[in-house]
């Protein structure tokens, strides 16, 4: 062996080690995606109604004062959990209603307080909505947020 590392030698460390990493971040990556798909999320539960309820999320940028699963801003609640503060668990049909409610007694006008505009949303909105928190709060994130009021 080299008494010392010849150019060689570092430019193989340096191929080699590119090499082994790329391979472990790929493999991190594909598995990632395997987990997030077979444990961390219910795809079988993954409706039409689910999906359109994201697209409301979207289209009506709620991000863009709320976190869901942390992500967003920190303005208003976090929503991740939204559904199991609201007792969705147990009672669905009562956090469906709580949400609709919610929904509709919006902006609430009380001084001090934040306030959330009226989206107007349509019946089959708010209950595709309510199918996504419902779905996104069953969503194992290990532990996240720390607490229940997010
Ligand atoms: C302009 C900022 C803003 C946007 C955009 C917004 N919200 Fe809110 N939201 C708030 C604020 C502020 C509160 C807390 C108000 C309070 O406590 O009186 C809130 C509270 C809520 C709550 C009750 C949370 C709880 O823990 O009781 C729900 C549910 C909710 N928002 C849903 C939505 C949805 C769905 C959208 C998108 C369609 C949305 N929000 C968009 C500001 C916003």
């Amino acid at each position: 062996m080299a008494e010392r590392l010849t150019k060689t030698g570092a430019r193989n460390v340096f191929y080699g080690g590119s090499i082994f990493f790329f391979a472990i971040f790929v493999g991190l990556t594909a598995h990632s995606h395997y987990y997030i798909r077979t444990t961390s999320t219910d795809e079988k539960t993954l409706t039409d109604s689910v999906a359109r309820g994201k697209h409301i999320w979207e289209k009506n940028s709620c991000i863009n004062c709320h976190t869901i699963l942390g992500e967003g801003a920190y303005f208003a609640p976090e929503l991740g959990n939204v559904w199991k503060r609201y007792g969705g668990e147990s009672d669905p049909d009562g956090a469906r209603d709580t949400l609709k409610a919610w929904m509709a007694a919006q902006p609430s006008g009380i001084e001090g307080r934040r306030q959330m505009p009226q989206f107007h949303l349509s019946d089959e909105e708010l209950n595709d909505l309510a199918d996504f928190l419902d779905w996104t709060s069953r969503i194992k994130t290990q532990k996240w947020p720390p607490n229940e009021a997010g």
